[in-house]
């Protein structure tokens, strides 16, 4: 499974610019499914068919990653951008970025020598390399996504977009490993999650699911000093509770921690005081659908490297196998 994770956080892949990403996930499972469909914003929805008896499942797990969009080139061939989704301006100077084409720039800021203080977004610039505007091989309105390879540790791996790549290899993951089950399965990837939750938004209107189940990073307590949260890289995935766009109702987590407890998979209960994810999405879908989340455990999220724990990983892919093949009584 490390060369499926490596392969996705490589790809290149901002809101709104997925493609790399759905062509790579479409590769591994086409084989797989009983119809697998692209939406009109890119969603990328592969069907399984139950054997009946069953509910209508929706996974979701969002192709996107943060990025930076050129909003202006100056004459030395310098450009201006603007963040797409949570970028953090302490994460970027010295960082590089990469364009659909391949380009690389450099980032930086016009006064770093001389301030302690994080960059404001208008002193932030991308180098690219060029010795004026006109050789400059990008455009306003291109988009781009940190650049650094994948790193295996060990039991820990760490790459840029972990947020949510990870989340893709654990639902495209547990399709290739399921087998039979009642239910139908919707397997979704989405789009644009890191500006807005969009693409679940149409997804989940068109899928219309009675049960939807969201996989994506969460944070995490413990680092040194880190805010206090009751979740561990190492010890297991986690089964939300909440997040600032979700309350996760009470039996759509029970469901979730008793098949936990059922088929022995170690996992952590999930408090995420800021951050939202799909599952908020599909929740508010349509008249509603009762809808929960798998996370994985992640440090460093929204920088250009996040680490996730490949034991929590694995025990993400177990506890959707189980609950995707389980009779849902919800
Ligand atoms: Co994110
Ligand atoms: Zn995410």
């Amino acid at each position: 499974m490390k060369e499926i994770i490596k392969q996705l956080v490589e790809a290149y892949g901002p809101s709104g610019h997925e493609g790399q990403v759905r062509a790579l996930i479409e590769g591994l499972i086409r084989d797989q499914v009983d119809e697998i469909r692209t939406d009109a914003l890119g969603n990328l929805i592969a069907f399984r068919k139950g054997t009946g008896g069953g509910k209508r499942i929706m996974t979701a797990s969002h192709m996107d990653e943060i990025g930076l969009i050129v909003t202006y080139v100056d004459k030395k061939g310098f450009l201006r951008c603007a963040p797409v989704g949570g970028v953090f301006p302490m994460t970027l100077v010295g960082s590089r970025v990469r364009f659909a084409n391949g380009q690389v720039g450099v980032i930086s800021t016009e006064k770093w020598l001389r301030s302690n203080d994080l960059p404001p977004w208008d002193e932030l610039y991308v180098d690219v390399g060029a010795t004026s505007a006109d050789d400059v091989p990008v455009s306003v309105g291109d988009a781009a996504a940190f650049d650094r390879p994948f790193a295996d540790l060990g039991k820990r791996l760490v790459a840029k977009a972990m947020d949510n790549r990870i989340g893709c290899a654990v639902n495209l993951q547990a399709l290739l490993e399921m087998g039979e089950s009642p239910n139908d399965v919707y397997f979704v990837f989405t789009t644009q999650e890191e500006v807005g939750l969009r693409g679940a938004t149409v997804s989940a209107f068109g899928v219309e699911p009675d049960v939807g189940i969201a996989l994506d990073v969460t944070g995490v307590g413990d680092t040194p000093e880190a805010h206090p949260m009751a979740v561990s890289l190492g010890d297991g995935p986690t089964i939300k509770v909440m997040d600032s766009s979700v309350i996760v109702p009470a039996a759509v987590r029970n469901w979730m921690m008793q098949t936990a407890q059922k088929a022995g998979i170690k996992y952590q209960v999930e408090v995420l005081e800021r951050g939202g994810t799909d599952t908020a999405a599909v929740q508010r879908s349509r008249a509603g659908v009762p809808a929960g989340c798998i996370s994985i455990p992640c440090r460093y999220i929204h920088t250009a490297s996040e680490m996730v724990d490949y034991d929590d990983v694995q025990g993400a892919v177990r506890l959707l196998v189980e609950l995707l093949k389980s009779q849902v009584t919800l």
